[in-house]
């Protein structure tokens, strides 16, 4: 770990997010979807993206994909390795916010406790947290990645849902059901209460 002081912040000297802002018209934000492995975060997640990218809004999707490959690379899915994953993305996400970005998280973030870390981390302001919910059943019947029978067979551990923890929301700003919502509804809702908070007023 580092000794703060020996680190000497040049916050003050970095061109401010106002500036950033303005360039790209429009406003950071963290959209912070989190669910079931199979719940359908992804999906949706990649759906927003273009939809905003289609009108002009900059955007980045953090998943598994990007994030667990490489930075995250050596975590695993202890409840230490979890929280040490979703902080390190709630850091890296409010980077990109502090850009202008609208940032789009997508993880499975099973804990109440994580949830509120990301918040703090990213800050209130910026944060629009989304569960994607769907019950366990549907997502083992959906498996698209085939871990639902991996984890069955005890191949896979520590598998959220099942021998890992998933806690239902207590402070979840949007609540999207892809069990009882088709992709179009779902994104409708999200792109709703997205929008707003990333438009700039005209001047
Ligand atoms: S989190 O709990 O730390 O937020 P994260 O979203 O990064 O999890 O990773 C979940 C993805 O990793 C799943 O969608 C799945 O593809 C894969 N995975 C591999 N092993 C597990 C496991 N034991 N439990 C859950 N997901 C797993």
């Amino acid at each position: 770990m580092s000794s703060p002081e020996n680190i000497h912040p040049t916050f003050g000297q970095l061109l401010g997010r106002e500036a950033k802002e303005a360039l790209l018209k429009q406003r950071g934000l963290v959209v912070w979807l989190y669910g079931l492995s199979g719940s359908g975060k992804s999906t949706l997640a990649n759906a927003l993206e273009r939809r905003l990218h289609g009108e002009g809004v900059f955007t980045q999707v953090l998943d598994g994909d990007n994030i667990r490959t490489g930075l995250n690379s050596n975590l695993g899915f202890s409840d230490d390795d979890r929280q040490e994953n979703i902080r390190r993305i709630a850091e890296v996400a409010k980077l990109f916010a502090g850009a202008g970005m609208v940032t789009i998280a997508s993880f499975i973030c099973p804990r109440n406790e994580l949830r509120a870390m990301a918040r703090e981390i990213v800050g209130p302001a910026d944060f629009l947290e989304v569960y994607v919910e769907c019950s366990f059943v549907t997502c083992e019947r959906r498996d698209v990645k085939g871990l639902y029978a991996k984890a069955k067979a005890g191949v896979v551990k520590q598998f959220t849902g099942r021998d890992s923890a998933f806690e239902p929301p207590e402070a979840a700003d949007l609540i999207l059901n892809t069990d009882e919502q088709v992709e179009g509804e779902s994104l409708e809702q999200l792109y709703r209460a997205v929008h707003p908070r990333v438009a700039r007023p005209k001047p």
